[in-house]
């Protein structure tokens, strides 16, 4: 049956899918490369590039995806190199509980957009499924670690996290 104007196909919303978190892969690694381009001697440092090395696993992992399935990546791919790294520059040179705010507040999202995913997903993929819950594990420790540190900074926060909801609106669309 074909499907109805406007509904997506089940192979085009998982195309989305990977589009997109390869994207936020790709963003939450620039993010902490760019946290460790300023906190490198700190004692943070050793936790961040933990995290960051977590974050490259999530991201070979769906660059594999999306190879496999012939995904174009999101064309905003240099701006999130670019903004990603900026937002980690950032909030690094505002110090350590300010970077750890960023994550928590960036990971908060993650974790809700994994959720979705799985929700919408069901018994669709088990194997991408499986993925997503690997990776929205390590990101709820992310968000658990870093919310450890206290969440200092309320508007700060509240600014990351609706530019990285507008961040994945944008990956899943352009
Ligand atoms: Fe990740
Ligand atoms: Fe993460």
């Amino acid at each position: 049956m074909k499907p109805l104007p406007g509904t997506r196909t089940p192979e085009k919303r998982i195309a989305r899918m990977l589009r997109v978190n390869l994207a936020g892969e790709y963003g939450a690694q620039r993010i902490y490369e760019g946290q460790l381009a300023v906190l490198k001697n700190h004692s943070c440092a050793p936790l961040l590039e933990h995290m960051k090395e977590q974050e490259m696993v999530h991201l070979k992992h769906f660059e594999t995806w999306v190879v496999d399935h012939h995904v174009r990546p999101t064309a905003l791919q240099p701006l999130w190199h670019v903004a990603g790294y900026a937002l980690g520059v950032a909030t690094g040179l505002l110090g350590e509980k300010a970077a750890m705010a960023c994550t928590a507040a960036v990971e908060e999202v993650i974790d809700q957009h994994y959720e979705g995913q799985l929700k919408e997903l069901g018994e669709q993929d088990p194997r991408l499924s499986a993925l997503i819950s690997a990776c929205q594990e390590d990101e709820q420790a992310h968000r658990d670690i870093a919310l450890e540190q206290g969440p200092a900074y309320p508007r700060l926060s509240s600014a990351i996290k609706g530019a990285s909801r507008l961040a994945i609106w944008l990956s899943e669309r352009i």
